[in-house]
């Protein structure tokens, strides 16, 4: 699957401007700078897909990459705080939200959150949100690669912990780094066993 093409193809800023619904959407939802932008290219083993940056804010919109001609992955804008202005992250959260919960072909939304910090408020209004709209979701913990063995394993059990009695969570967290790969064949695995491959 990840070993075809990977291109980007759209990106959208509010509701009005999405693409046709012609395959199956997989999305990366997480606060400004946790890392979705790297996830995707660490994924599809393409350095330049997304384009990253250690300022959060840097993806502004909706972008879509057409994977194979087998699915497409959105690569979102972030929530939370940014290097812009407050105006804008209100406008992003807005179309996050409203994407999430209104989009048929959208089969499960990837919740990153940075493993040093762990769940935060801003997170929890997204997981109601999926939870609400009954989308199925996994929360990767990102930059697994900060944190000590042991602080890692205490950060994935709280997770799960917290995340234990909402709806529509996938009961596993996944510790993932896009600098050394941890994670990354697996959350392919993943995706590959939604598209029954
Ligand atoms: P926005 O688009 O601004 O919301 O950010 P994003 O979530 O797309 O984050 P992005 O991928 O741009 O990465 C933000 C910063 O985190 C960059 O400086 C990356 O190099 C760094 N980063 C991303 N993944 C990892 C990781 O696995 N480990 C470490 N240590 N740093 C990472
Ligand atoms: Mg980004």
């Amino acid at each position: 699957l990840f070993a075809g093409e990977a291109d980007f193809i759209w990106a959208a800023n509010s509701l009005k401007n999405l693409p046709p619904q012609s395959k199956v959407e997989i999305a990366f939802a997480g606060r400004s700078n946790v890392g979705k932008s790297s996830l995707v290219n660490a994924l599809t083993g393409r350095n330049t897909l997304a384009r990253t940056s250690h300022t959060p804010g840097r993806t502004q919109q909706l972008n879509f990459f057409n994977i194979n001609d087998r699915l497409h992955l959105v690569d979102m804008p972030g929530y939370g705080y940014a290097a812009v202005d407050k105006e804008k992250v209100h406008a992003w959260t807005q179309l996050i939200h409203d994407y999430l919960r209104g989009r048929a072909s959208l089969a499960r939304v990837y919740v990153l959150i940075d493993a040093r910090h762990g769940i935060k408020p801003v997170d929890e209004g997204v997981l109601e949100t999926l939870g609400t709209a009954a989308v199925s979701y996994q929360i990767v913990l990102t930059k697994a690669d900060e944190l000590k063995k042991g602080e890692l394993e205490k950060r994935i059990a709280d997770t799960a912990e917290k995340i234990s009695k909402r709806a529509a969570a996938y009961p596993e967290v996944l510790p993932t780094s896009s600098r050394t790969g941890l994670g990354i064949p697996e959350l392919r695995a993943g995706i590959a066993r939604l598209l029954g491959e």
